[in-house]
Order: structure tokens, then C-alpha cells, then sequence
């Protein structure tokens, strides 16, 4: 994917209090021997993930697909710094994960807005609360409410928008922030299916407009097949990545599409075949 307008230039680099790590530079996002295991209180330990590896590049759209308990969730909350690794190493920008960072943003199946502020003020909460002179603020609002097809419903309520309409704003308050990197955790599962195609579409002109890598977590083999830009299969728990399959679509897709169907058809594949790591492109 090569366009890249980098409309906003207050990235971030990686926070320089992190350590530095032997990940190659080229990549955006790196998993490199990603082992995690939780101890429950009356149990043995949980592997969720074991010896995970992958490179995302920069500006990649990514998808991670796989049943529920494959360790999904874990994964972009490695990224997020929320979680560590118990063996291997998760870095992003080359530099070592060691904690939450705005580069790095999270987007949630729910919303979660705050149903006291309006539309405006939910886009601006992390900006104001992150230091950002006012100006810029408004400019940033301005710019994501527009992208995200909320102009004229600045000063609504959350109460007031349809499920659609708040996790735009939800979307919209993670990009003010300019993040590198944009995790997403099926953040389109509570909705309809037509509400649900829409947003797929809207994510993806955002994304080819804005210079942020994605991650995007699913259950949903079409949702996949229409967004990324590779679909990492993960198999059962323990967690680990299956299948890695490109999808040299052209965009925008259509679901109608013969091709479509045939790579839909190969990733479903994928749940039942062995447990070997495989590239391909159609
Ligand atoms: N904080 C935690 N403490 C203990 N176990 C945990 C914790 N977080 C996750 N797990 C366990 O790790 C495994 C992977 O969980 P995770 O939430 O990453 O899965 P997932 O693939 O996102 O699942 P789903 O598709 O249902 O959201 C599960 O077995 C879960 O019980
Ligand atoms: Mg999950």
C-alpha cells in the first residue's frame, strides 16, 4: 500500500525511555518468539500464546484472525504495553515495548465514550489531556470529525448517535491522536451488518489517507478478507500464528467478487489444516 499522506506531523517516535532491541528496523510492528502464559488462581498456567513471530511493515493493514481463547486480545494489548511477553520480545519502530504509549492507540468492540461530553469533546478528551495547545486541538477535532463523517453532530450526545455513528467517534478520538499504530479489537463486532460493511469501507479510505499501521483483531472471515493487507491465521490456544496469507486484492473490494470468494474459501481452509506456517498470495 503505498499511499501515505501524512496529513497530521506530530507523530511521535518511539518514546526514548524504551530500550532499544535487535528487531529490524523496516517493520512497524514485531512479535519475535512471543510466548504468554497466565496463572489463574486454583489452576495450572494458561499458554495463550506460544513462540508468536511476525513483522508487520509500516503502514501494513494486518489482520489477526482465530477462534475465541487463540490469544488475539493479548497480542494487541502487547503492542498496547498493557500486557508483557513472558518469553520473545514485542517491539514497535524497532524499539522495545515497555508500557503504554500514544503512538501505539486501542480501539474497543465498545465505544466507551463519555456519555457527558459531546461529540467534539469525546474527539478532544486525549488531546487536552495530553498537553496539546488549543489550536491544534480544534484543528485535529475539525479534521477526524470530518473524515469520519460527523460534520454537524459536534455537539451531539452519545445518546443521541446510532451504534455506528459513536464507534466513528470512537475511531475519531484514536486518530487525533496521531498514532503510529492503530489497534483494533473487533471494534465492529456490536454492530448490524449493513453499519458493520460501511464502517470496513470508511476504515479503509481513512487508513489510505492517514500514514498509521493497523492491526486489526476478528472473528470475521469476510471482514478479514476485505480489510487487510495480510490475514495472520492464529490456531487454538495455545496461540500461534498458523497461517499468514496476502491479500493482493485490488481496493476498493467487492464481496462479490470471484476472487473474493476464492480467498475467503482459503482461509476458511486454514481451520482445518495442519499446523504449519504458510505465504501465499492470490
Ligand atoms: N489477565 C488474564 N489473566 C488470566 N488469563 C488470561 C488473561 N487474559 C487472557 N487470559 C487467557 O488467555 C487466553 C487468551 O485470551 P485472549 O483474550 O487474548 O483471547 P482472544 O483470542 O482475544 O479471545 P476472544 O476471541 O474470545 O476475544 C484465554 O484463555 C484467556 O482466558
Ligand atoms: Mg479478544
Amino acid at each position: 500500500m503505498s499511499v501515505a499522506l501524512r496529513t497530521l506531523d506530530t507523530r511521535t517516535t518511539a518514546p526514548p525511555h524504551e530500550p532499544a532491541s535487535t528487531a529490524r528496523p523496516e517493520s512497524a510492528v514485531s512479535f519475535a518468539g512471543v510466548t504468554k502464559r497466565f496463572r489463574i488462581a486454583g489452576g495450572g498456567p494458561v499458554v495463550a500464546l506460544e513462540e508468536v513471530s511476525l513483522e508487520v511493515r509500516p503502514h501494513e493493514f494486518v489482520c489477526l484472525l482465530g477462534p475465541s481463547g487463540c490469544g488475539k486480545s493479548t497480542l494487541l494489548r502487547m503492542v498496547a504495553g498493557l500486557e508483557r511477553p513472558c518469553a520473545g520480545q514485542v517491539t514497535v519502530g524497532g524499539v522495545a515495548v515497555s508500557g503504554p504509549h500514544s503512538s501505539r492507540a486501542m480501539v474497543f468492540q465498545d465505544h466507551a465514550l463519555f456519555p457527558w461530553l459531546d461529540v467534539a469533546r469525546n474527539v478532544a478528551f486525549g488531546l487536552e489531556m495530553n498537553g496539546t495547545p488549543g489550536p491544534e486541538i480544534r484543528r485535529r477535532v475539525a479534521h477526524f470529525i470530518h473524515l469520519t463523517g460527523l460534520g454537524g453532530f459536534e455537539r451531539a450526545y452519545p445518546h443521541q448517535l446510532s451504534g455506528g455513528m459513536k464507534q466513528r467517534v470512537g475511531i475519531a478520538r484514536v486518530l487525533a491522536l496521531a498514532p503510529e499504530v492503530l489497534l483494533m479489537d473487533e471494534p465492529f463486532g456490536a454492530l448490524d451488518a449493513f453499519t458493520r460493511m460501511e464502517l470496513q469501507g470508511e476504515l479503509v479510505s481513512l487508513w489510505q489517507r492517514e500514514p498509521f499501521t493497523t492491526l486489526f483483531v476478528t472473528h470475521d472471515v469476510d471482514e478479514a478478507v476485505f480489510l487487510a493487507d495480510r490475514v495472520v491465521v492464529m490456531s487454538r490456544r495455545p496461540g500461534r500464528a498458523k497461517a499468514v496469507l496476502s491479500v493482493n486484492l485490488p481496493r476498493p473490494r467487492r464481496r462479490t467478487d470471484p476472487a473474493f470468494a476464492a480467498l475467503r474459501t482459503r482461509v476458511l481452509a486454514q481451520f482445518d489444516a495442519a499446523p504449519a506456517l504458510e505465504d501465499w498470495s492470490i
